[in-house]
């Protein structure tokens, strides 16, 4: 899989992008991510990749120009199974949706800023916005990064153990049973007996339950609308 990232802000990515998980699957050549400057496809000398919008609000619009010059560059390489622009106002993203994606050979995640694109992108270009949570960020680079962990983390053989990912939180619709290490009595908390006791049957047994009391306490609402 291949994931292109067109941002007005490519060093925020080295940090992420550098290090653990992501940085083993790139290694392990499981993934490509890049990034791209969308000011290196202006086409003044001041690198302007935003305007003030039509109409007189408040705020800067990012320009359709140096983002059509990017994604067009790109298309002229390879072919994209998808272009999404990370945007308050999107679909909430999902474990659901990091499975998808995951399927995907390429993609490209566009962040948008300031007051948001030009819709023109959205009309020529998007495939679909999508949202990290009803909140808004500076910027969809945050987004971006949270995306590509979660859609690379369901990669297989990204995370060693190959049951691992797929006994995440969201992936069977419940929240992951608390786990826990050594030592078995810290402070008189104690691990559950039934951990301790090497019955295979008895412990699947009751992390099932757990999940199942988790997901009723803190999200009901996974109960009712299975992902
Ligand atoms: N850009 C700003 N806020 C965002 C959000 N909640 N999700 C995705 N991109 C964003």
């Amino acid at each position: 899989m291949r994931i292109d990232i067109l941002t007005l802000f490519p060093d925020m990515f080295e940090g992420v992008f550098g290090d653990s998980i992501l940085k083993r699957a790139v290694n392990k050549q499981l993934v490509e991510l890049h990034t791209h400057d969308i000011r290196a496809y202006t086409t003044d000398k001041h690198h302007k990749a935003d305007d003030y919008p039509f109409g007189g609000e408040a705020g800067m619009v990012m320009m359709v120009e140096p983002i059509a010059r990017c994604i067009e560059q790109l298309q002229s390489e390879r072919t994209y199974d998808g272009i999404y622009l990370m945007a308050p106002d999107g679909a909430v993203f999902n474990q659901r949706k990091a499975n998808e994606l995951s399927m995907l050979n390429n993609i490209i995640l566009l962040c948008g800023h300031y007051k948001g694109v030009d819709e023109r992108v959205r009309e020529l270009f998007v495939t679909e916005d999508i949202s990290i949570g009803d909140y808004v960020l500076s910027g969809g680079e945050i987004a971006a990064m949270a995306i590509t962990d979660a859609v690379v983390r369901v990669i297989p053989g990204v995370i060693g153990d190959s049951t691992s990912a797929l006994s995440d939180s969201f992936q069977d619709g419940l929240l992951s049973a608390p786990v826990y290490t050594r030592p078995a009595d810290f402070r008189g908390h104690r691990v559950p007996d039934v951990l301790l006791s090497g019955n295979e049957k008895l412990i699947n047994e009751w992390k099932l339950e757990q999940q199942l009391i988790r997901t009723r306490e803190r999200r009901p609402d996974l109960l009712q609308d299975p992902q």
